[in-house]
C-alpha cells in the first residue's frame, strides 16, 4: 500500500466522549492470515484489520499461491496452499511490517525453494539475526544483510528444537512455533517473559495441538491445519490511544465495544486503573479462543496519579509505551519507564523520538538507555511533531496535543494506517472541542 506523505493539525479538546468499535487487531489479523494461507480449506475472517501491515502479510501468502478475497469492511477470505507454498519469483513485499517478515520466515524455513523478503526502509533497519539464529539452528539456511533485511531463505526439512528466547519477542516465539508445526520432532520455546499468545491460541483454532506450561510453549511437527471462520477482536493497541486520552480529562465517558481482552495484551487497562481511572469490563466473551468485551473508561475528577512500568510489564506493554509516556506529563507523579531497551529497535527508535517530541512540546524529561522519566504536573505547549514515519508516535502525540496549550501539528501523520487507518476521524468524533 503507498501512503502519500501528510501532516495533520490536532487541537485541543475540551472532553472525550463516545462508543467506539475498533478494526481488528493487527497482531491477530496476521497471524490469520498467515496460517490460512497455509491451511487447507478457505477461512473466512469478519473485523480482520484494516490496517497496512497485516496487508502486508496477506499479499505475501497471495504471492506464495494462496488465494485472497478482500470483500471490503474488513470481510476477508483466505484459501489456502494445503501445507506446500509455492516460490514466489519475486521478492516478498513485508512494507513497513516485522510481523510480516519474522513470523513468515518461521514458515518460509520448512518449505521447499528459495524466497527473499524484503521492506521498507525502516523494516530494513530491525534486527533479523534474532530469528536466523533459531531457524538455522533447526536446518533452515537464512542469510541476512548485516543483520538485517533483506533475507534469503532456503527451505529445509527441519528439526525439532527446544530454544529459550534471548529477549522477549512474541514474534521471535511464533516464528519458532510456524517452524515446529512442519519440522520433525517436537519443538519447545521457552521464555522468561510471557508474551502475546496469540500464535497459541490460534494454531489451535486452525486445528493444530500445542502443550503449555507457565514459561513454555510446545509443539509437534506434522500437523495439518483447516481453515477458520472468526471475528477478529477489536485491536487493545488501537484503543490505548483513546483510552489514554479519555483518562485525562474528567468527566470524559468512552465505550468499546468488541474490544480484544486477551490478558496478554490488557495490561493496559491495570496500568490506567493503577493511575486512577475508572475501567469497567462487560459481557466477556470467547472468540476462536480470543476473549473480546465492552469496555468503558472514564477519567479520574482529580487527574491521574503516576507510575512505574518495569520487567515483564514493560514487555507487556510495549507497543502502548509510548502513548503512556505521552501523557505523562499530566499525571500527577509521572510515568517512569525501564526494562525496555526494546523500544529503541520498534519501527522507530521510540524513546528518542517520544524524548524528543515530548521537549518540543516543552516537557522536561530524562532519556535512558531502556527508558525515560517524565516528571509529572508540566504544561506542554502545541508544537511541530516528527513522527520519524512511525505510526504508534504519530497516534501517540496527537493524544498529548489534546490537553496541550494551543494547535499540534503532527508530521508523516500518514503512517498511521500502518495499524489504524481510521485514527484521525475517530479522534474527531469522540474529541470534544
Ligand atoms: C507483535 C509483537 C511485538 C509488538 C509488535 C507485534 C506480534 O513485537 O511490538 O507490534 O504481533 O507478535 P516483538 O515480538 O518484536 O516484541
Amino acid at each position: 500500500m503507498h501512503l502519500s506523505v501528510s501532516e495533520q493539525t490536532i487541537a485541543p479538546a475540551r472532553n472525550i466522549e463516545g462508543s467506539l468499535r475498533l478494526p481488528g487487531d493487527k497482531s491477530i489479523s496476521h497471524r490469520y492470515a498467515l496460517l490460512a494461507g497455509l491451511a487447507e480449506g478457505t477461512s473466512r475472517f469478519t473485523n480482520f484489520s484494516t490496517g497496512a501491515d497485516p496487508s502486508s502479510s496477506l499479499t505475501c501468502v497471495q504471492a506464495l499461491g494462496a488465494k485472497v478475497v478482500n470483500n471490503g469492511d474488513g470481510n476477508i477470505e483466505v484459501t489456502g496452499v494445503g501445507g506446500q507454498f509455492q516460490p514466489s519469483s519475486s521478492p516478498l513485499d513485508c512494507g513497513n511490517s516485522g510481523s510480516t517478515m519474522r513470523m513468515l520466515a518461521g514458515f518460509l524455513a520448512a518449505q521447499q525453494g528459495e524466497f527473499t523478503l524484503i521492506g521498507d526502509e525502516s523494516l530494513t533497519r530491525r534486527p533479523m539475526e534474532r530469528i536466523r539464529k533459531p531457524l538455522s539452528q533447526m536446518g533452515a539456511d537464512i542469510s541476512l544483510t548485516e543483520g538485517h533485511a533483506p533475507m534469503t531463505i532456503r527451505g529445509a526439512a527441519l528439526n525439532a528444537m527446544d530454544y529459550t528466547t534471548p529477549v522477549p519477542s512474541a514474534q521471535v516465539k511464533s516464528a519458532i512455533l510456524f517452524a515446529g508445526l512442519q519440522a520433525s520432532g517436537l519443538t519447545t520455546v521457552r521464555e522468561s517473559v510471557r508474551t502475546r499468545d496469540h500464535s497459541e491460541l490460534a494454531l489451535r483454532a486452525f486445528g493444530a495441538e500445542i502443550d503449555r506450561t507457565l514459561d513454555s510453549v510446545s509443539i509437534q511437527g506434522g500437523q495439518k491445519l483447516s481453515a477458520i471462520e472468526a471475528k477478529v477482536p477489536g485491536d487493545m493497541s488501537s484503543a490505548a490511544f483513546f483510552l489514554c486520552a479519555a483518562a485525562l480529562f474528567p468527566g470524559s465517558n468512552l465505550i468499546f465495544d468488541d474490544l480484544g481482552l486477551n490478558p496478554s495484551r490488557a495490561s493496559l487497562l491495570d496500568v490506567l486503573t493503577a493511575l486512577g481511572a475508572h475501567i469497567g469490563v462487560i459481557n466477556l466473551e470467547d472468540k476462536a479462543s480470543e476473549l473480546i468485551g465492552t469496555v468503558q473508561v472514564n477519567a479520574p475528577q482529580n487527574g491521574l496519579t503516576g507510575a512505574t512500568v518495569s520487567g515483564a510489564l514493560a514487555a507487556q506493554l510495549i507497543d502502548e509505551l509510548p502513548v503512556l509516556a505521552a501523557i505523562g506529563p499530566y499525571t500527577q507523579n509521572g510515568i517512569r519507564i525501564r526494562d525496555a531497551r526494546e523500544l529503541r529497535v520498534k519501527e522507530s527508535d521510540r524513546i528518542e523520538l517520544v524524548v524528543k517530541n515530548l521537549r518540543a512540546m516543552g516537557a522536561e524529561v530524562k532519556e535512558f538507555e531502556d527508558g525515560l522519566d517524565v516528571p509529572g504536573g508540566q504544561t506542554l505547549h502545541g508544537a511541530e511533531i516528527d513522527s520519524g514515519g512511525d505510526h504508534r508516535i504519530a497516534m501517540a502525540f496527537s493524544v498529548a496535543a489534546l490537553r496541550a496549550e494551543g494547535e499540534t501539528l503532527i508530521r508523516g501523520a500518514e503512517s498511521a494506517a500502518i495499524s489504524f487507518p481510521e485514527f484521525f476521524d475517530l479522534l474527531d468524533v469522540v474529541a470534544q472541542r
